[in-house]
């Protein structure tokens, strides 16, 4: 089901009031929350043509290190190949189409547990136990189907889309906010935690993207030390799919005293003043990039179904602090790590616990579109673009600048 210019599937009333700037703009309308109908056409325009995050180079270090990953239904792995590519397949055997592998793991080849067949890394067929008698058939018309992939500093970026444009000089404005002075593609990953929430995806980008409930859902947690007022949108700082938030607190960690416990990324120290600060990046439609002076969490928040996602969030930290973590050095380094993996989820609950709220109460019957604060800048525009995607309508400028943005209006 694809959204046509002519009819768009939420109400002209509900498009024209997110067209408005921002102060003036309404929220989408609850049904977006909910409509399976909705929810198909975000799959379809969205999920299925946008470039998404799955997980690191560090999650596959190896020739035949795969892991796997499912985008609203479609099963895919990614694998190291044996020349160190990193490529990913859609997980699907081109028999009768058995999925492959589950979860993560390390494989010469990959072997169908159906029939047998058998796969390079590289996708190409090798092996069709007993299959000489079937008539016009030749392996090299079934590899396993590819799918694009690209890295960006050391995040593995797959797109469905075989037409796809590519993704880094979408995000190269970045370089501009230091995503290169973060070091981002030298840390590694110590830490994972996963979650099966009862809320629309779009709940949680929302939220991640917007410092409003800060005194609220953090008052213990994250309003004493990353208050909201000390927050900048940028509402309209790309005409990419990408946006960003920066906290004004430069030396902002996760350990217990704020001070830092592993090696700071060295470039962080010639960062122009200006640029001083926490960035938040939200690479849409549903990646988000939390780097710190020693450490970086990252949030993927793919959707599972109209009303459910799954949530994973990574504690990537600098290489020799990962190392003495994963070899079981004890010392300052394994312990920085344990105790900034200890202070995750106290306030990842805190989000899931509301954005599962808000799920309930978006389901009422006497339910309507919400209104923006000063606060709330960004997810206007994240709005504006997922409806200019995936519900059709008049343009809304969803995905460039706009001269009626919100702007810094964090720090007012
Ligand atoms: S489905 Fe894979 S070998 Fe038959
Ligand atoms: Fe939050």
């Amino acid at each position: 089901m694809t959204a046509t210019k002519s009819a768009p599937l939420i109400s002209p009333e509900a498009l024209e009031a997110l067209s408005r700037p921002p102060l003036e703009a309404s929220t989408l309308p609850p049904e977006c929350y909910w409509s399976p109908q909705l929810y198909e056409a975000e799959a379809e325009q969205i999920f299925r043509k946008e470039w998404l995050c799955v997980g690191r180079v560090e999650d596959v270090p190896e020739p035949g290190d795969f892991f796997t990953a499912s985008i609203v239904g479609e099963p895919v792995v990614v694998v190291r190949d044996g020349d160190g590519e990193i490529r990913a397949h859609l997980n699907v055997c081109r028999h009768r189409g058995c999925q492959l592998v589950e979860g993560a793991g390390s494989v010469k080849s990959f072997r169908c547990p159906y029939h047998g067949w058998m796969y390079g890394l590289d996708g190409t067929l090798r092996g069709t136990p007993d299959f000489r008698e079937t008539r016009n058939f030749d392996k090299a018309d079934y590899p396993l189907h590819a799918v694009r992939t690209e890295i960006w500093e050391g995040f593995v970026m797959v797109n469905l889309d075989p037409d796809a444009t590519p993704y880094a000089p979408r995000v190269s404005e970045t370089t501009r906010w230091h995503s290169d002075k973060y070091g981002l593609a030298d840390f590694v990953t110590t830490h994972r935690w996963d979650y099966d929430l009862a809320c629309n995806w779009k709940i949680y980008v929302e939220n991640a993207m917007e410092e409003y409930h800060v005194p609220w859902v953090h008052a213990e947690t994250f309003q004493p030390v990353t208050p909201m007022k000390g927050w900048i949108e940028f509402p309209d700082i790309s005409e990419q799919p990408w946006i960003l938030m920066v906290g004004q607190f430069p030396g902002f960690t996760l350990s217990d005293s704020g001070d830092a416990l592993l090696p700071v990324t060295p470039t962080m120290a010639d960062c122009p003043p200006e640029f001083d600060g926490m960035p938040i990046w939200l690479s849409y439609p549903s990646f988000a990039v939390l780097p710190m002076l020693d450490c970086m969490l990252y949030y993927l928040m793919h959707p599972t179904g109209p009303e459910r996602m799954a949530l994973s969030i990574f504690l990537c930290v600098p290489p020799e602090a990962a190392a003495a973590y994963k070899d079981g050095v004890e010392g300052p380094l394994k312990a920085g790590v344990e105790e900034y993996a200890r202070n995750i989820p106290p306030f990842v609950a805190e989000d899931n616990k509301i954005a599962e709220m808000q799920q309930v109460g978006i389901r009422s019957h006497r339910a309507t579109a919400g209104r923006f604060s000063k606060h709330e800048g960004i997810m206007w525009r994240f709005d504006r673009w997922v409806a200019e995607k995936a519900y059709g309508g008049a343009p809304l400028n969803g995905n460039g600048a706009h001269a009626n943005g919100a702007g810094r209006n964090g720090a007012a």
